[in-house]
């Protein structure tokens, strides 16, 4: 039965069948007060591959409707003739177009297709673009190979073949029945298959095959659209009146762990500072590796953004030293929904890491999005540049949350080195609460263990420490069989300076998603509890515990 399997998380969402990476185009109708969620997806299997952008709706955001494929793959996309320098630096004069997906298969199946890559959508109200009141424009890179050949200057003037090069570029599809199906737009009206609006050869001395995943939102301010795209290691802004013309503006440089892996999926966010009138930009963008996390993982920088679609961050020593957006292994390629009521900014990502997606076998369907987070960004002399985003799980999830069932004892209740069994055994769930101590006189580790195995040698804990100052989630020999060296314990610093920390965590079959002080931080995880692998069956159990002193826990409470 459909979402009954092994694994498959319930407050999540996954696609019924198929592979699923990348949250695409989040955005919410106004008109039908209901939420579009686009993503990665490989129609036909499993694994990556085949990229296309599957669907689904929502009116709150948790519960989802998987809808038909929105866009698929472009086929009979022929031969290409422009000239650009490639990676080695040879001239590309002219190629056939042949996409090789996963799995490679053979030439005659993947000739002349362009996979549909990452990218987000625009709700065009106003008509700018003169495609329609209400076009929802969807900005996404097309991905595709070439067999290449350079003009060598023999006589035949053929030139000779140099084999495939990888090629991305930035295109537009619209869709004109509210993001149901899209049509491809070609800039040039005559051409035979539809051209992009950023071709590789503005890549701006990236790599032809780095250049990805535009990132388009109006900056109110300047009157202008604003479009991000990564190229290898650096962020290029594109800027437009139209969102049909993109200018190149300017550019954002890596400068922490540079060599270590490309930039993925960026984004450019107006916020409003909290409690102020000043608007600051996060610029978020996912790291392949060097990450906080062993892997891929997502880090963001504050500054602004000037009239010339200039990046301005806070200090120079912003740069140099990124926040981690989210501290676990599984929180990736997260954007913000477009078109927000009350100027609501609400992120989703893949819950995954590409450091061992390839082993992390579920079937019939493979990735799940981690639940909605609202992001406020809130001043905190504490953080780099003195800015802080939080962020918490929607309040749309409390419609979903049933009533508290613990007893009126265990609300307040004093633990001294010791471990208190609570009488709950679920899977879905989310538990909070608030843990006070004697800061003289401070115990060693405090916080929840769950999934606690029957001779408790397996469990997950998700706690502070306060001889480090940490806030984590241990995976004890919960991690899944050939997950590429994961880490058992994912930390971030809290300060905790007044004696008392609030733990908030929301649970599911696979899926661990913690917060401490109600957003400072957070730490997104996936765990298998697998029979075969553990050795026993795990239980549900979940306990309070103290190491090593006492803590008072009040405001307990668990809600299915
Ligand atoms: C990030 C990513 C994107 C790309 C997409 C392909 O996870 O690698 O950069 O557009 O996945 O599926």
């Amino acid at each position: 039965k459909s979402y009954s399997e092994q694994y498959r998380n319930q407050i999540h969402y996954s696609p019924d069948k198929n592979w699923m990476n990348d949250p695409n185009g989040l955005f919410y109708d106004d008109k039908t007060g209901i939420y579009h969620l686009y993503y990665q997806y490989n129609p036909e299997g499993n694994e990556w591959g085949n990229m296309s952008w599957g669907h689904a709706t929502s009116k709150d955001m948790i519960n989802w409707k998987q809808e038909q494929l929105a866009i698929p793959m472009l086929t009979d996309q022929g031969w290409e003739d422009f000239t650009y320098t490639n990676t080695t630096g040879n001239l590309v004069e002219a190629g056939e177009v042949r996409y090789v997906g996963v799995p490679t298969t053979n030439w005659g199946d993947s000739n002349g297709k362009k996979a549909i890559f990452s990218g987000s959508v625009y709700v065009d109200k106003n008509n700018v673009s003169g495609l329609g009141v209400g076009t929802v424009l969807a900005f996404y890179t097309a991905d595709y190979q070439i067999a290449t050949r350079i003009n060598d200057g023999k006589e035949d003037g053929w030139g000779t073949w140099l084999g495939l090069n990888e090629i991305q570029e930035q295109h537009l599809a619209y869709s004109q029945d509210g993001g149901k199906t899209f049509i491809q737009y070609s800039p040039d009206k005559n051409a035979a298959v539809p051209k992009p609006l950023i071709p590789v050869t503005d890549s701006k001395g990236g790599d032809a095959a780095n250049f990805r995943d535009p990132n388009v939102v109006y900056d109110d301010l300047n009157k202008q659209f604003l479009l991000t795209v990564v190229s290898n290691q650096q962020a290029l802004i594109y800027s437009s009146k139209d969102l049909l013309h993109w200018k190149y503006a300017s550019s954002i440089q890596r400068e922490k762990n540079v060599g270590l892996g490309v930039w993925e999926c960026p984004t450019l966010i107006p916020m409003t500072v909290a409690g102020t009138k000043t608007t600051k930009w996060i610029f978020a963008v996912s790291v392949q590796q060097g990450a906080h996390a062993t892997g891929s993982g997502m880090e963001y920088y504050v500054g602004d953004i000037t009239a010339a679609g200039q990046w301005v961050p806070e200090s120079t020593h912003t740069m140099k030293e990124p926040l981690t957006f989210d501290y676990g292994e599984d929180f990736y390629a997260g954007i913000p929904f477009a078109n927000m009521k009350d100027k609501r900014n609400v992120l989703i990502a893949w819950q995954s890491n590409w450091s061992y997606t390839g082993e992390a076998k579920t079937s019939p369907w493979y990735g799940h999005m981690t639940l909605p987070r609202e992001l406020k960004l809130v001043k905190d002399t504490r953080a780099t540049d003195g800015y802080l985003l939080r962020n918490t799980v929607v309040s749309e999830i409390a419609h979903n949350e049933q009533e508290n069932v613990l007893s009126s004892a265990e609300f307040n209740t004093t633990l001294k080195n010791s471990e208190h069994l609570l009488n709950y055994t679920g899977t879905q769930y989310k538990v909070t609460a608030d843990f006070s101590w004697d800061t003289k006189n401070p115990p060693e580790s405090v916080g929840f263990k769950l999934r606690v195995s029957h001779d408790g040698r397996y469990y997950l804990r998700v706690g502070y420490d306060l001889q480090t100052k940490e806030f984590f989630v241990q995976r004890l020999n919960t991690g899944e069989p050939g997950m590429g060296n994961p880490r058992d314990k994912m930390n971030a610093f809290v300060d905790s300076g007044e004696g008392k920390i609030t733990l908030t965590i929301y649970v599911d079959e696979t899926s661990i998603e913690a917060f401490a002080n109600d957003g400072e931080r957070a730490i997104t995880q996936n765990f298998f509890m697998r029979p075969e692998y553990v050795g026993v069956q795990p239980t549900n159990q979940l306990y309070l515990y103290a190491q090593n002193g006492e803590v008072h826990v009040t405001g307990l409470k668990i809600n299915p």
